[in-house]
């Protein structure tokens, strides 16, 4: 599926299309070179969830937590660029903050993939002539459920 994403009113939509249909355990891997909008479309994910302020990126904490009742359910958002390498993924605790919660996943190559997951969502952005455009692949999991 492509989706065209001409300006950041597009990444709030997509955002909270997503965040509607998120359920415990699902990963949304947002991959694309350096500004696609990654962070972009997160904070609007985390915004649609109910979250209200600043979400901070990241890309030096690596992982940023969000929790419920600020939230619809608990959130993971990871940013893997700095991982020097994927096995550190899970000596940074990954699987333990997943527990229970839905990550939001910034460069997942850097920590593996995760697309063999069935709750994953992949989403490809790229710069277009206007904005940006977003390559989604669905997995078994989300079949039927964007809307
Ligand atoms: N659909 C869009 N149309 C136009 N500009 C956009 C769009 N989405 C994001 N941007 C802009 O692109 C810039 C980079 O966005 P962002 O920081 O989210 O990228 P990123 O992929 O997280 O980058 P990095 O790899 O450095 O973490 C920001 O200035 C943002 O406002
Ligand atoms: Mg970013």
């Amino acid at each position: 599926m492509k989706l065209e994403l001409p300006d950041l009113a597009a990444m709030e939509r997509l955002g909270a299309r997503i965040a509607a249909a998120l359920r415990p355990g699902d990963v949304v891997a947002l991959s694309g070179t350096l500004g696609t909008g990654k962070t972009t479309l997160a904070r609007a994910i985390i915004a649609a969830l109910g979250h209200r302020g600043e979400v901070p990126s990241p890309t030096f904490t690596i992982v940023e937590t969000y929790d419920p009742p600020a939230l619809r359910l608990p959130l993971v958002h990871a940013d893997f660029y700095r991982l020097k390498h994927p096995a550190e993924a899970e000596e940074i605790g990954l699987d333990d903050y997943r527990s229970g919660a839905v990550l939001l996943a910034e460069w997942p190559e850097m920590a593996g993939g995760f697309a063999d997951e069935p709750g994953c969502l992949s989403i490809i952005l790229e710069t277009a002539e206007t904005g940006r455009i977003a390559i989604v692949e669905l997995g078994a999991d989300w079949l039927g459920r964007l809307g």
